[in-house]
């Protein structure tokens, strides 16, 4: 299932896929070996053979030749790339330099998304906001998104934009993970932001097996990863992104779209996972 992707005009399927491996794998990544590449990549094909068009990927990722390599030979229009700039890369200059090498690097002329990987407050947002501007002029940024932003950083973050505004917010939002729903979630649905859920199956722990959802999963026969992507894509104007590395993996979360949860599966989900977890 698709969705119009904030006020970008464009039609984006609800869950896309995440290319983050790990810090450990990242670390060995960053001089030059890839553990998985094959594997990766095609995992990253399989979404694409399944109708999935939207990958996260992030300059810090070191996946982004992942997915040059995984959309190689599609037609570009109907892809949705979106990346990230690290956060000492915010000065006008160093986005420029690191925009440049994030299209070297995903062998692309232009990104449809590029978004703030997370807020520094000792680079002035306005710059970063030039410098994101000046590069969709240039035609290299379709949209512009944050990540890890609170409300009060979005609103500051669109208010120096001088002509367009933040078209995607990035926020760790699973069943697991809802105290968002207090003041991010509502902000981004009331402005028209698309919401990118990250972390979407709570980094692994919502595909297993789990008492709390072992109802709804039997009603829907739906596995548990399926349950807690559907919540999440249930909501307007939210795409999930899970972690893309294994091609069965991908094919299951896909089985996350094209249906819905009904009202009291949802209202039993909640119940079971509240919006704060009680102190422990
Ligand atoms: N903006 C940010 O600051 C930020 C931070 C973190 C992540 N992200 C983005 O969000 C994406 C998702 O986060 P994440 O990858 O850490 O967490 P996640 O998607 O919540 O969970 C990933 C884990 O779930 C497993 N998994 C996925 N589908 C499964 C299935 N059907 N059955 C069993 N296990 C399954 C994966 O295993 P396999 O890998 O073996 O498939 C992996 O261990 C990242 O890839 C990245 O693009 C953004």
């Amino acid at each position: 299932m698709t969705k119009q992707f904030g006020k970008t005009g464009r039609t984006v399927t609800e869950i896309g896929m995440g290319t983050y491996y790990d810090k450990p794998w990242i670390r060995i990544a960053k001089h030059g070996i890839s553990i998985g590449a094959s594997r990766k990549i095609k995992s990253i094909r399989a979404g694409l053979d399944g109708g999935i068009n939207l990958i996260d990927t992030a300059e810090a990722y070191y996946s982004e030749p992942f997915v040059a390599k995984a959309i190689r030979g599609r037609k570009r229009d109907e892809l949705f790339i979106a990346t990230k700039v690290w956060l000492t890369n915010l000065h006008h200059d160093d986005l420029i330099a690191a925009l440049e090498r994030s299209l070297r690097a995903l062998q692309l002329s232009y990104v449809d998304l590029y978004q703030i990987h997370f807020p520094n407050a000792s680079i002035p947002i306005k710059e970063t906001m030039r410098a994101m501007e000046e590069m969709m002029d240039k035609g290299k940024i379709r949209a512009i998104g944050v990540s890890n932003f609170s409300v009060d950083q979005t609103i500051e973050a669109n208010s120096v934009l001088a002509r367009s505004e933040i078209a995607a917010s990035q926020v760790n939002y699973s069943l697991v993970h809802r105290k968002v729903e207090k003041d991010i979630i509502p902000y981004c649905q009331q402005n028209g932001i698309a919401v990118l859920a990250y972390y979407p199956l709570g980094h692994g722990l919502l595909a297993k097996p789990d008492s709390r959802m072992e109802a709804v999963c039997r009603r829907n026969s739906k596995t548990p990863a399926q349950v807690a992507l559907n919540w999440l894509v249930s909501k307007a104007g939210v795409f999930a992104i899970p972690r893309a590395s294994r091609a069965q993996h991908v094919v299951e979360d896909l089985g996350g779209s094209g249906w819905r949860l009904s009202a009291d599966d949802v209202a039993e989900l909640e119940k079971e996972f509240p919006l704060e977890n009680p102190p422990s």
